[in-house]
């Protein structure tokens, strides 16, 4: 399975523009994420994503399959932890009681996990005013969201039984969301290259984790400046463990709590 730097300079620039996802380097990685699109288009041999490049060269619809080919969408339920214990303990006291619901924004939800995360730490702190919107670049992810329907292994991934128990049913060879907390969750498409979409005034808490890693540091930038037009003043911005703001947009303090990477405004409330 070869690539040339043609269509890896054109797959990079293309991934590049319609998410800002970085593919510098990554020239195995494009390589054998296509090579199934490539079968799938029936092609075969040596130069078969060569071809493929060459076939879905502007055209629409296969080059967004080739974004989202591309795209890391990892993920799992209460993914880290220490946000979400944070959530109700720490971040909803500080925002108080004055406005409801509760906005959270979800921005690079994946396949739901972390959405439906949220929605069910809010429900187990007898916290039932609030909206989750859920968004991601990626239609096919949405779908799964929307669906959401997850095999053994992807509920063995982070998910206690005590919720998995409550919060999901077991229907055929799949788990399923119920509707308490499926219902909590919009999900819409929506790209962080694009303004932040709208809310029922401004959101309270985004979290926006693991998906600034991806991007380039103008892009973190431009992105974080977008969600500070989208945050309340005195709302949280609640990161990946390893990413941060700091160095690339002076806007953010740091909020210390251990095991996360959580953020207010400067001028906000300490
Ligand atoms: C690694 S996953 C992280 C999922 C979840 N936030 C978590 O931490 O488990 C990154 C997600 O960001 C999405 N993404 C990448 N570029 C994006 C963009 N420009 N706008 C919106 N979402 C994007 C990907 O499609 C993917 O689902």
């Amino acid at each position: 399975m070869s690539l040339s730097a043609q269509s890896f300079g054109y797959v990079a620039e293309l991934v590049r523009r319609e998410s800002a996802v970085e593919l510098a380097g990554k020239e195995y990685l494009v390589a054998s994420r296509l090579a199934p699109l490539a079968r799938a288009a029936g092609l075969e041999g040596a130069h078969a994503v060569d071809r493929y490049v060459n076939l879905v060269r502007g055209r629409r619809e296969d080059a967004r399959r080739v974004v989202e080919a591309m795209v890391v969408t990892e993920t799992s339920w209460f993914r880290d932890g220490a946000p979400f214990r944070a959530l109700p303990r720490e971040l909803v006291p500080a925002l108080g009681l004055r406005r409801r619901p509760l906005q959270v924004w979800s921005a690079g939800c994946s396949t739901g996990q972390e959405p439906y995360s949220v929605a069910m730490t809010l429900l187990d702190a007898g916290i039932n005013d609030f909206d989750v919107l859920a968004t991601d670049v990626s239609a096919r992810v949405l779908a799964r969201a929307a669906a959401g329907r997850y095999d053994d292994l992807e509920v063995s991934r982070g998910l206690p039984d005590s919720a998995l128990g409550r919060f999901l049913t077991r229907r055929g060879d799949a788990w399923h969301v119920r509707p308490a907390v499926r219902g909590r969750v919009t999900l819409r498409r929506h790209n962080l290259l694009e303004p932040g979409p709208p809310a029922h005034g401004r959101f309270d808490v985004v979290f926006l984790r693991n998906v600034l890693m991806y991007f380039d540091l103008r892009t973190r930038g431009a992105v974080l400046e977008r969600v500070r037009s989208v945050l309340a003043p005195d709302g949280f911005l609640v990161l990946g463990t390893t990413e941060t703001p700091l160095g690339i947009d002076p806007a953010w303090v740091r909020v210390k709590i251990p095991g996360t990477s959580i953020y207010r405004l400067l001028g906000g409330p300490a």
